[in-house]
């Protein structure tokens, strides 16, 4: 068996950052109160490795890549009729594709609607004065409902993926999101990985902060 670098740092700290952040904002979104001022915090977080998780979509590590998602009905057939997954599989599998696309796109939708969410108490958006009253509250009820449900179920589904490959597939999916290797029987291309890579990450990240600065200091500015 040979060791191949699948996930690079950068990927690596977004995973367990991301988590983390998930983890805090639902426990702070539930407690409220002064918490609600940690739950900004983290999802402004949140939505930045969102946008630094975009682009390194298309400038990471080889199996960070967009292009590597293996989610065609090509692949998904081929991954269910045979029971060695190619190496094409070594990255996320096309159930994990499926699962990464659904998380990170109602992530995305969370934080977005978080913007423009009202508790009408003491808790406002920061882009909540540029939109209408019925767009606030759309937003809202998505944002403390349905939103928030299904990301619970999700990150539930990801967490039982992961131990059933483990009990069933006697396969540690999160050793590789740990230390980066998995192991190929067969030579694979690796992901990058090296003090370019991360600097790149650096860049990335900065961008993609910058980018959430400057989007919600809109509603003080505009509105
Ligand atoms: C709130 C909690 C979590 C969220 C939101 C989350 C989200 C994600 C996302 C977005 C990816 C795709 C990574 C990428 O391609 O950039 C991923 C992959 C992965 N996550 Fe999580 N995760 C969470 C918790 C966990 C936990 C607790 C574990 C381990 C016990 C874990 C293990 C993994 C592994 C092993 C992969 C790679 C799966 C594969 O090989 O296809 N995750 N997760």
């Amino acid at each position: 068996m040979i060791q191949v670098r699948i996930w690079d740092w950068p990927t690596r700290i977004f995973h367990w950052l991301l988590a983390s952040l998930v983890l805090a904002l639902v426990i702070t979104g539930n407690v409220g109160g002064n918490a609600m001022v940690w739950h900004f915090r983290c999802a402004y977080a949140v939505f930045s490795l969102l946008i630094f998780r975009f682009i390194w979509g298309f400038c990471g590590g080889h199996w960070s890549r967009w292009r590597q998602l293996a989610c065609t009905p090509e692949l998904i057939r081929q991954y269910f009729k045979t029971s060695a997954p190619p190496a094409v599989f070594l990255g996320h599998n096309p159930m994990g594709s499926l699962s990464v696309i659904a998380l990170l796109a109602l992530l995305l939708l969370q934080v977005s609607t978080g913007l423009f969410s009202d508790d009408e108490i003491s808790n406002a958006g920061p882009l909540v004065s540029l939109v209408a009253e019925s767009t606030v509250s759309l937003a809202t009820s998505w944002h403390k409902g349905l939103g928030k449900t299904l990301i619970i179920l999700l990150v539930a589904v990801h967490l039982l993926a992961i131990l059933w490959y483990f009990l069933k597939k006697k396969q540690n999916l999160t050793i590789a999101m740990l230390k980066g290797d998995k192991s190929s029987e067969a030579p694979a291309h690796s992901s990058q990985d090296g003090p370019a890579n991360w600097l790149l990450a650096v860049l990335c990240i900065l961008l993609s902060a910058g980018l959430v600065y400057a989007l919600i200091n809109l509603g003080a500015t505009v509105g």
